[in-house]
């Protein structure tokens, strides 16, 4: 579908004067907040996301003093929200195929996307219409499901995979002179197992919100939005944050029971974030546009969890490094303790083993490498053997994946205790554009 057909979705002249005319306020923009009572604070989240261009990047390091329901973030931004932003507790996220061969047709989706974004990170509909409201006999510009649900937090992040500018050897959308050197395919790892349908692909929409519902619906009026020119090529749901992103964030614990995020790049720490997350100016002659970005691996990562579930107490810390009650190193202190892997005990043995997961993946043993990780539980049903399809959906956003994943991934395929229990099932990268102010749409400086 062009983007002149789906404007015709909304009504012309003769079918508005067919249905009710619009009241002067408030019927072209159905605030989900508004009817709950609360539309004055959607305003103001509005126009603090409208208003703030590169102004508020910074704001979305900080948690709101709004109830998780009714907070917002700002969509427009120096960087795009969803990074920085403290996680929410629900992902949904889908990677879509491009089935458009024109350039501005593509041009056009991600213009009516960002229109779409912004509006609904704000508590706003899809689209200026409403869900129930417009012409009779069109599909309406808004699925609905949103309708009296406060914003939740809302963010929404796009990514461009490698096959958007070259696929099977052939140039796409005259983009091949842009596309960086390090947004490339990921490698197969050593116990990969990967399922194509789980990987890769053309765009990709990380959306996260405190409320299941409204992260879903975020994604499906984007694909409704796609319609004719971009298809979800695959998706996964999320649930309780394996993260965090802030240090005003306890730390939660992903399947294995075990505390994660601990030793993350968090965004109170401006220097290691400029050093490990965003893409700076002289990264790469052909990905200047990409400057103020950064790239994002994204690994679904099923466990064993029953055959984890026997293993002793003991065994499970031996394999990550650390204790399962409080997160703190073996070798003592407390959670947020740096461990010393030159100790040893008694038997002269390391006291974080030398296939310790904290111990291979810990910045000292990496160049210093390290990582902003922003993933989620997953559980999608169980097998006709009664085991759970789970895991850890990892989410990964890196200023250069050539040097802050790929080796460290390696090293854990080949040796990691940890990867006895795991199953790397999907694997994509994308490189995710810098924020833009109001009146620009994502991604604009690729295509500039
Ligand atoms: C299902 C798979 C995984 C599980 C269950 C897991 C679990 C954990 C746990 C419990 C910690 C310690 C707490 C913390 O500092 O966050 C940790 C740390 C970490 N993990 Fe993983 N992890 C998994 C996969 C990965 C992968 C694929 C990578 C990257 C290739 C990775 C990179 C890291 C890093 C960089 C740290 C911080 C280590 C430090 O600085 O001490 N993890 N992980």
């Amino acid at each position: 579908m062009t983007s002149t057909q789906y404007l015709r979705d909304q009504p012309s002249e003769t079918e508005t004067e067919a249905t009710p005319p619009p009241a002067k306020t408030g019927r072209t923009q159905v605030s989900r907040r508004g009817l709950l009572g609360v539309a004055g604070a959607g305003l103001v989240g509005l126009a603090a996301g409208a208003a703030g261009g590169y102004a508020l990047g910074t704001e979305e390091t900080t948690e709101s003093p709004q109830s998780p329901g009714t907070r917002t973030y700002p969509f427009y931004g120096e960087h795009q929200a969803g990074i920085l932003t403290p996680v929410q507790d629900r992902l949904h996220f889908a990677a879509f195929d491009v089935i458009t061969s024109s350039r501005g047709e593509l041009v056009q989706l991600l213009k009516e996307w960002t229109v779409a974004a912004a509006r609904m990170t704000q508590g706003l509909g899809a689209g200026e219409i409403g869900p129930t409201s417009g012409p009779y006999g069109a599909p309406p510009d808004d699925t609905g499901e949103a309708i009296g649900l406060p914003p939740a937090g809302l963010t929404i992040t796009f990514g461009f995979g490698p096959t958007l500018f070259r696929k099977e050897g052939k140039s796409r959308f005259g983009l091949p002179d842009r596309q960086p050197a390090a947004l490339e395919r990921l490698p197969h790892f050593p116990a990969d197992n990967l399922d194509p349908q789980r990987s890769d692909g053309d765009l990709c929409v990380q959306a996260c919100a405190d409320d299941p519902q409204i992260a879903v619906h975020a994604v499906r009026n984007l694909a409704r939005i796609a319609f004719g020119r971009a298809a979800i090529r695959w998706s996964q749901l999320g649930f309780g944050r394996t993260s965090s992103t802030s240090t005003s964030q306890a730390t939660p614990r992903n399947l294995m029971g075990f505390k994660d995020g601990t030793m993350n790049v968090k965004a109170e720490d401006p220097a290691a974030v400029d050093e490990h997350v965003w893409v700076p100016a002289d990264a790469d002659s052909k990905g200047q546009w990409l400057a103020g970005g950064s790239y994002l691996v994204v690994r679904r990562i099923n466990m064993t969890i029953e055959i984890w579930d026997r293993q002793p107490l003991s065994e499970q810390e031996r394999i990550i490094g650390r204790t399962k009650a409080e997160g703190a190193p073996l070798t003592g202190g407390s959670e947020f303790s740096q461990p010393d892997f030159t100790l040893t005990g008694s038997d002269d043995e390391p006291l974080v083993a030398a296939d310790a997961h904290v111990r291979m993946v810990h910045a000292s043993n990496n160049g210093g490498a390290k990582m902003l990780r922003r993933g989620y539980n997953f559980v999608d049903g169980s097998d006709g053997l009664g085991r759970m399809d789970a895991g850890l959906f990892f989410l990964a956003y890196v200023r250069d994946p050539g040097k802050q994943f790929i080796p460290i991934q390696m090293k854990l395929g080949l040796g990691d205790g940890l990867s006895e229990y795991l199953q790397h099932t999907g694997s994509a990268l994308f490189a995710i554009p810098p924020g833009i102010a109001q009146g620009e749409y994502v991604g604009q400086p690729l295509f500039a």
